[in-house]
C-alpha cells in the first residue's frame, strides 16, 4: 500500500514532497481553488460546521474518516488507488504491452482533452448546486448535497493533479482554466451540455444524482481501463466517492416517490392538482424530470457513431466499463447493430463495434438507470397503485449524435417539429411545474428532526448517527 501523508498542505499518497517542482505549482493553485470555492461553492453555509467524510486513504476497510468541519478548511487530497503489478493494457491495437508511466507523445493532446473534459464536469456541478442548500428537505439531505460537493472538489484536484504532473505548461494552464469557466455563462460555459443547465430545486438536484453523476460513473470505469496508469489509479479510487453520489439520488428520488405514493393511497386521489394541493409532487411531474436529466445524461456519452470512440479504443486511452468481462478485447471484425434514421424513418445499420464504442457504455448505462426506475416503482406497488415511471427512449429530447437533429415523443416515434412543440410541455418540466416545484421548496427548516412534507425520511442516517442527527452546525445558531 502507498504511504498516506495527511499532514502535508495536500494531503496526499502520491509522494508529492519529492517532486518539489510539482508540489510547488499545485500549492500554487490552491488558493485558487480556495477562492473558487468560496465564491462559487454552496451559498450561505461556508462557516458552518458540516458532518462530512474526508478521503484519507484508499485501504478499503478505513478509506474516510467522518467529522465536523467548515467546508473552506476541507482537506482535499490527491488519492490514487494502489498499483497493479505488472499491469498490462487491457484491450485495442497495443494489448499486452506495459501499461504507460509517462503521457506517449502521440497521445498527449487526446488524454489532456480527456482528463479536462471529465475535470471540468467536479467544478460545474458544484456550481450547479451552489444556491440548494438556502431550500434543503432537511439537514440531513443539506449534509449529503455538501458531501457530494466536496467530494466533486476532489475529483477536481484528482484531475488538476494528472494536468500538473504529466502535462507541463499546457497542464498547467488547463488547470487554471477549470476554475475561469462557469456552469451557464454565456461566454465561457463549462464544455458539456449538462454542466450548464440550471439544477434550481431538490427535485432537479437528486435527478441530476441519479442520472449524471451515473455517467460519471460510467465514463470512471471506461477511464479507469485507461493505458495511462496514472489515469487508471485516479479513476479507480473518484469511484470510490461517486457511489454515495448516485445512492443520495437514487434514494432521494425513491424518498419524493414514497411519499407521494404514500399521499396517493391515503386520500384516494391521483389527479396532479389534488396532489399538489395536498404538498406533494405527482407523478407526471416526476416524469418529466425524469425525462429531463436522463436525456441530458445520455447526450454526454456523445455520438452514436464515432471515429474518435474508435481511436481511443484502438490506441487504449480508454476502454469499455469492466473490459475483462468481454472474450474478445480487439472489438475487430464485429459489428453493432444499430437504428440510424434515414429520410425520417428508422433504418437498421451494421456498425463496425470500435465506431459504437459510445453506445456500448450507454447501453450499459442505460440498464443500470432502469434498476434504479424498478425500485421507485416497487414502492408505488407497495400501496397497491398502477402508477409507474419509466425511462423515455433513447431517441427522445437528445442534442447529441444522430438525433440531434430529429423530434421524438417519448416512445421513440419521430415527430414533425411542429408536432414536439405542440406535445413537449407533457413531456418535459414547463414553466408553470417548474413554478409549482419551486414553490414546495422555497425556505429551509436547519432543526434536525424537520423533514419537509414533499419527501420521506431516509431509512437511516450517515455512518451510524440518527436521521436526526445534527448534520450540520450554523455558526450563527
Ligand atoms: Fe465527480
Ligand atoms: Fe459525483
Amino acid at each position: 500500500m502507498s504511504s498516506v501523508l495527511n499532514d502535508e498542505r495536500i494531503p496526499n499518497n502520491v509522494n508529492l514532497s519529492s517532486d518539489k517542482k510539482l508540489q510547488r505549482a499545485l500549492e500554487a493553485w490552491q488558493p485558487n481553488f480556495v477562492d473558487w470555492w468560496k465564491s462559487m461553492g454552496p451559498e450561505g453555509f461556508q462557516a458552518d460546521d458540516i458532518f462530512l467524510r474526508t478521503a484519507v486513504s484508499v485501504t478499503s476497510d478505513g478509506w474516510a474518516h467522518f467529522d465536523y468541519v467548515r467546508m473552506p478548511e476541507y482537506r482535499w487530497g490527491i488519492f490514487l488507488a494502489d498499483p497493479v503489478a505488472d499491469r498490462r493494457i487491457g484491450f485495442g491495437d497495443n494489448m499486452g504491452q506495459p501499461v504507460w508511466q509517462q503521457v506517449p507523445g502521440e497521445h498527449r493532446t487526446t488524454l489532456q482533452r480527456l482528463i479536462v473534459t471529465q475535470g471540468d464536469t467536479e467544478p460545474a456541478s458544484v456550481e450547479q448546486q451552489r444556491l440548494l442548500g438556502l431550500t434543503c428537505p432537511s439537514v440531513y439531505d443539506l449534509r449529503n448535497l455538501f458531501q457530494v460537493n466536496v467530494e466533486e472538489g476532489r475529483h477536481l484536484w484528482a484531475m488538476v493533479y494528472l494536468l500538473q504532473s504529466y502535462f507541463g505548461r499546457d497542464g498547467r494552464e488547463q488547470a487554471d482554466l477549470l476554475l475561469q469557466r462557469r456552469s451557464g455563462d454565456a461566454n465561457n460555459p463549462r464544455i458539456l451540455g449538462a454542466f450548464n443547465e440550471p439544477c434550481e430545486d431538490w427535485l432537479s438536484f437528486f435527478m441530476f444524482t441519479f442520472f449524471t453523476d451515473r455517467d460519471g460513473k460510467f465514463q470512471l470505469l471506461a477511464l479507469a481501463e485507461s493505458a495511462f496508469d496514472p489515469l487508471s489509479r485516479t479513476t479507480r479510487f473518484m469511484l470510490t466517492e461517486e457511489a454515495h453520489h448516485m445512492f443520495v439520488g437514487e434514494t432521494g428520488i425513491l424518498r419524493v416517490v414514497e411519499r407521494t405514493a404514500e399521499t396517493m393511497a391515503e386520500h384516494k386521489k391521483d389527479h396532479p392538482d389534488d396532489l399538489r394541493k395536498l404538498g406533494v409532487i405527482d407523478v407526471s411531474t416526476l416524469q418529466k424530470y425524469l425525462n429531463l436529466w436522463y436525456t441530458l445524461s445520455l447526450d454526454l456519452f456523445g455520438g452514436e457513431i464515432s471515429s474518435n470512440a474508435a481511436s481511443f479504443f484502438a490506441s487504449g486511452l480508454k476502454g469499455r466499463a469492466k473490459e475483462d468481462r468481454y472474450d474478445d478485447h480487439s472489438a475487430l471484425n464485429q459489428f453493432y447493430s444499430m437504428d440510424v434514421p434515414k429520410d425520417g424513418s428508422i433504418t437498421k445499420e451494421e456498425v463496425p463495434l470500435r465506431n459504437a464504442m459510445n453506445e456500448v457504455l450507454r447501453d450499459e448505462y442505460v440498464e443500470d438507470c432502469q434498476r434504479g426506475v424498478d425500485k421507485w416503482n416497487r414502492a408505488f406497488e407497495a400501496k397497491g397503485l398502477p402508477v409507474r415511471l419509466t425511462l423515455p427512449h433513447r431517441r427522445f429530447h437528445r442534442h447529441v449524435g444522430l438525433y440531434a437533429n430529429t423530434y421524438a415523443d417519448p416512445s421513440g416515434k419521430l415527430l414533425t417539429k411542429e408536432a414536439w412543440e405542440a406535445g413537449k410541455d407533457a413531456w418535459l418540466p414547463s414553466e408553470k411545474d417548474k413554478a409549482f416545484v419551486k414553490s414546495l421548496m422555497t425556505r429551509a427548516n436547519f432543526e434536525p428532526n424537520a423533514m419537509a412534507n414533499w419527501i420521506a425520511p431516509p431509512k437511516q442516517g450517515i455512518k451510524g448517527r440518527p436521521v436526526d442527527f445534527q448534520y450540520v452546525r450554523r455558526a450563527e445558531a
